[in-house]
């Protein structure tokens, strides 16, 4: 009877241990949570017409490198072909910004002039794209058309300061989708410029941070979404150990 009330209380220590240990659990996967609108592209990638591309394109990452300096890798080439699977398709390179998993880049609403550069190998890209559209979707489902650049451009410019009105931006993680004539959801194609959902960009709000810091550094973006985990899950899991304790106990108690 001692034991089993000494091992609970072991189980309820152990529980708040993993929260001493964690306390920013929610840092790395709130990044992460932007991307269920990717999954577009991912779920095109495992139909079966595209996989053996995408796996050779996989085998081939090394050698798609940034074009050199003042080369548009976009000039000079069909606007439409057709290529055998042994050529990959061509992904985007981002110059600016960079994607960073665990700090997103940052944008104030209302006053960034966001500048999004890239480029592509020139090797590998074999089809000029018509147009390229520069679009960011929010977790909850809401897409901005940032730019639409001709298909040679390899930069575009979202100013935040000049929206549409009617159209309030939402605090919170962007997945950039960058993609040709042919939509977000093109399958993967030799040669063409894969659509592209890899950089995850913040936004963050002038108003909510008033009085705050004015530098483009966000604490409270991370800070806010660890407490509210830990201020629900965790008193959560040791109530929950606390309670299945008294229930043994108890159990026990009765078979005695
Ligand atoms: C492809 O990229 C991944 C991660 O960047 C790397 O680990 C892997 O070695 C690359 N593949 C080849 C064939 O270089
Ligand atoms: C993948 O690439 C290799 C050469 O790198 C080629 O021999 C093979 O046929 C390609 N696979 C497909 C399915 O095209
Ligand atoms: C992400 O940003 C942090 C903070 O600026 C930096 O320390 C880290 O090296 C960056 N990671 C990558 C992969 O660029
Ligand atoms: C935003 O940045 C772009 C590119 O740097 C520039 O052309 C544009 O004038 C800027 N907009 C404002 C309002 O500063
Ligand atoms: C991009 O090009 C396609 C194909 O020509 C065209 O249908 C589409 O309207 C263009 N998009 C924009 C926004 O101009």
């Amino acid at each position: 009877m001692r034991l089993i009330g000494y091992l609970c209380l072991l189980f309820v220590i152990q529980c708040l241990t993993v929260e001493a240990r964690y306390p920013f659990i929610e840092r790395g996967a709130a990044p992460g949570a932007a991307p269920p609108a990717a999954a577009g592209p991912a779920s095109a990638l495992n139909t079966a017409p595209t996989v053996s591309a995408s796996a050779n394109a996989s085998q081939t990452n090394a050698t798609q490198s940034a074009a050199p300096n003042n080369v548009n890798p976009f000039v000079g080439k069909p606007t439409s072909a057709s290529f055998s699977n042994d050529i990959p398709p061509a992904y985007l390179t981002w110059k600016k910004p960079i994607p960073n998993q665990t700090f997103p880049p940052l944008y104030k609403i209302g006053v960034s002039n966001i500048t999004f550069e890239w480029t592509v190998d020139p090797q590998i890209l074999k089809v000029q794209p018509v147009n390229i559209t520069v679009a960011l979707a929010n977790p909850q489902k809401q897409t901005f058309t940032a730019a639409v650049v001709p298909g040679t451009a390899t930069s575009a410019n979202w100013d935040l300061a000049r929206l549409a009105p009617g159209s309030p931006l939402m605090v919170g993680y962007y997945t950039v989708w960058v993609y040709d004539q042919r939509g977000p959801k093109a399958f993967p194609s030799p040669g063409w410029l894969m659509p592209d959902a890899r950089l995850v960009v913040a936004m963050y709000s002038t108003e909510a941070y008033v009085g705050r810091t004015d530098s483009m550094f966000c604490p409270t973006c991370y800070l806010g979404s660890a407490s509210s985990l830990r201020e629900s899950f965790f008193p959560l899991a040791a109530a929950f150990g606390v309670a299945l304790c008294t229930s043994i106990i108890m159990i026990f108690s009765l078979l005695q």
